[in-house]
């Protein structure tokens, strides 16, 4: 078997050669004219001309080869007491049958779709007969509150929503349906239907002009075939966080995502067809795309859609039980996860009461992993425990380490090495590559590699503008790192006001616009700070305009609340203080990264052009005032 440094090498010197063979290992119903077509930079286009369908590739192929009765689907929900199996054959039916129902609404390639569901099989089966068909898929995470979702559909302009009645989170029920008639309330863009997967714990009220029960209307539909598209196309939109409160739709193809997807699952998971992977993370996220739902369906694995929580659901042993139950044999989540099961069991005492010889391996991703976590679950599980790192921008890895290939040696607080394809520079501000050791911004040279975005949803100005204009012949990352010696990446955080709160990618920016609008308030700034459980937390500071009489407390209130109801309890907004003065520089710009190094106990210097200088004491003892100092990490 070749070495991952000889891999690597022959995907940069022939990426056409070596994406072409990664490709063979797809149904196509036409060959592509192209592998790359990079005659234009920076735009880039993988597999043109070729046809093909991800649903056929990632469902139908294995059935017509033999695997129709192999599981394709566990659900395993601890938060119903429930756990259903699909095999190929039934999901192929059930597919093809939702399929024919968003068909008989009138859904046709090209169409958007947005689907918003908790982690049942239904949210997977939606967007599998979305790729059936053509049409665009958008899901969004349930988390997020009505007014991020009427944002999704005013950009997105889905012709039909699909969603469930209810989530379930430990101790409380989360109905849907208001969220989506308030999100549809708010909207410019009205989608013509709404089909409601009902769920028993909350059955949704259905408005009979528009709403139409999933069962029902799966009852009467005729299955649909899948219908070939160009590799070209989309296959769904992604909407991630960026600098301001409008998201980033990130546009996904079907061909380059089909053909890394599969390969990532051979090479990097070291994953066969037929072996039970489990990714714990959210269908609505990147990783739940690419690792619950298309990856391990593409490879022909068995995949768990686990709807719980790494603890409370009912303990920190939930993780090892669906393990031992389900034979899994490499499992994906994020580090948070693992800080949360340590907090409740360092010991590891609930782990070792299960079988867990069946594990291979554990990946980790989402967010900076610390060395303690990564070396406790390494202790405990006794199996290589793998950090890699991605965005939701690329859809699987670029850095990491390569279990079907080599296990290189792991280097704590390293996601290894680069990922086929991607040829990653760290440059200083001129655009020149910094030596070895050195920090500066992760860029990747162009072209990126297969199921990489090349553009977002109606604006290609913006993409170009984001993510290419700051090094020409480079993607920006917006992560800053460096490289070792023997060349490994360390990813050392972000250079714009994204932040990563359990996993979960958020933007300060967005957070201060929904505080911005607090009558109350004059000005504010949202910092992320070390938190011991969730990587970061957001800090709001809050300055009142002159003569408001309201206790500064009950604005405090407000703001947390303000910020649940219009980004939704994902953010995990709780830190909110007023002060008297945000702490700036003479020319105005807030001292962000002075305020989170006082926070996060860093060493800090008093920058010599602040404004004011007691603004800082202000900021610790509104921190004291919070309690955050027994937070940080
Ligand atoms: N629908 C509705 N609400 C949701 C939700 C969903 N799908 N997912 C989370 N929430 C809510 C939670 O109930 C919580 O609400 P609360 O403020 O009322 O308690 C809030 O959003 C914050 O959620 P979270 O950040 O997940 O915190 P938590 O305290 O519930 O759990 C962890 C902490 C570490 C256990 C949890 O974050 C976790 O399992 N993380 C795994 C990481 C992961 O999946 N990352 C995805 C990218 S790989
Ligand atoms: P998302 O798009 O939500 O997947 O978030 C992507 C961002 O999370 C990256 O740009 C990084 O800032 C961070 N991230 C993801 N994985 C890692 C990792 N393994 N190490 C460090 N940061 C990571």
């Amino acid at each position: 078997m070749s070495s991952y440094r000889a891999i690597h090498e022959q995907s940069l010197a022939d990426p056409e050669g070596f994406w072409a063979e990664a490709a063979r290992a797809l149904h196509w119903e036409r060959p592509w004219d192209r592998v790359l077509n990079f005659d234009e930079p920076p735009r880039y286009r993988w597999f043109e001309g070729g046809i093909l369908n991800t649903c056929h590739n990632a469902v139908d192929r294995h059935v017509a080869a033999g695997r129709g009765d192999q599981v394709a689907i566990i659900h395993d929900s601890p938060v119903t007491g429930t756990t259903r199996r699909l095999t190929y054959a039934e999901l192929q039916d059930q597919v093809a049958c939702f399929a024919g129902v968003l068909r008989a609404q009138g859904v046709e390639k090209g169409d958007r779709v947005i689907v918003y569901m908790p982690m049942i099989p239904e949210a997977a089966i939606a967007m599998l007969a979305c790729a059936r068909i053509g049409a665009v898929h958008s899901v969004v995470f349930g988390g997020f509150a009505a007014k991020e979702l009427a944002t999704r559909i005013d950009d997105a302009t889905p012709r039909v929503i699909v969603c469930a009645s209810c989530g379930i989170e430990p101790g409380r029920l989360v109905p849907y349906k208001p969220l989506v008639d308030e999100a549809l309330a708010r909207a410019s863009h009205r989608p013509e239907r709404c089909i409601v997967l009902q769920r028993p714990q909350a059955e949704a009220q259905l408005d009979p002009d528009r709403d139409l029960d999933w069962a029902d209307a799966v009852e009467r539909a005729e299955p649909a075939p899948c219908v070939p598209v160009a590799a070209t196309d989309p296959l769904y939109i992604l909407y991630t966080s960026g600098t301001t409160g409008l998201p980033k739709g990130i546009v996904r193809d079907h061909g380059g995502h089909a053909t890394a997807l599969l390969w990532s699952m051979r090479h990097i998971y070291g994953v066969q067809p037929g072996e039970v992977f489990w990714t714990a993370s959210d269908v609505g996220w990147v990783v739940g795309h690419s690792y619950i739902v298309y990856a391990p369906l593409l490879n022909g694995s068995t995949t768990v859609i686990y709807e719980g929580k790494p603890v409370g659901t009912p303990d920190a042993g939930a993780f090892w039980r669906v393990i031992a139950e389900h034979g899994v044999k490499v499992m994906f989540t994020a580090p948070t996860a693992f800080r949360a099961i340590r907090r409740e069991d360092p010991d590891a005492v609930l782990m070792h009461r299960h079988d867990l010889s069946g594990l291979r391996a554990l990946f980790l991703a989402g967010e900076r992993c610390d060395p303690e976590t990564l070396r406790w679950a390494e202790q405990n599980l006794g199996v290589p425990v793998i950090d890699h790192w991605w965005q939701t921008e690329t859809g699987w890895a670029i850095a990491a380490n390569y279990l079907g290939i080599e296990h290189l040696p792991v280097k704590p607080g390293s996601p290894t090495l680069p990922a086929p394809g991607y040829d990653v520079r760290i440059l200083d501000e001129t655009g020149h590559e910094v030596p070895a050791g050195q920090q500066g911004d992760i860029c990747i040279r162009l072209p990126l590699p297969p199921a990489c975005l090349n553009t977002l949803w109606g604006s290609e100005e913006r993409f170009r503008q984001n993510y290419l204009s700051r090094y020409p012949g480079y993607y920006l990352t917006g992560d800053a790192g460096y490289r070792d010696e023997d060349g490994y990446l360390f990813v050392m955080g972000r250079i714009d006001d994204v932040i990563n709160v359990a996993g979960h990618r958020l933007s300060t920016g967005q957070i201060e616009e929904v505080l911005a609008a607090h009558p109350a308030v004059a000005e504010c700034a949202v910092v992320g700070v070390a938190d011991r459980l969730k990587g970061e937390l957001p800090l709001g500071l809050l300055v009142l305009k002159a003569g408001i009489d309201e206790p500064p407390a009950q604005v405090e209130q407000e703001a947390v609340d303000m910020v649940r109801r219009e980004i939704g309890p994902v953010a995990a907004f709780k830190l909110a203080k007023v002060i008297r003065k945000l702490p700036k520089t003479r020319s105005g710009k807030i001292l962000r990264g002075t305020i989170k190094k006082i926070a996060d106990g860093k060493e800090w210097t008093m920058p010599p052009t602040i404004e004011d200088p007691s603004t800082l004491d202000d900021i610790r003892t509104a921190l004291q005032e919070l309690g955050y100092a027994q937070l940080a990490a």
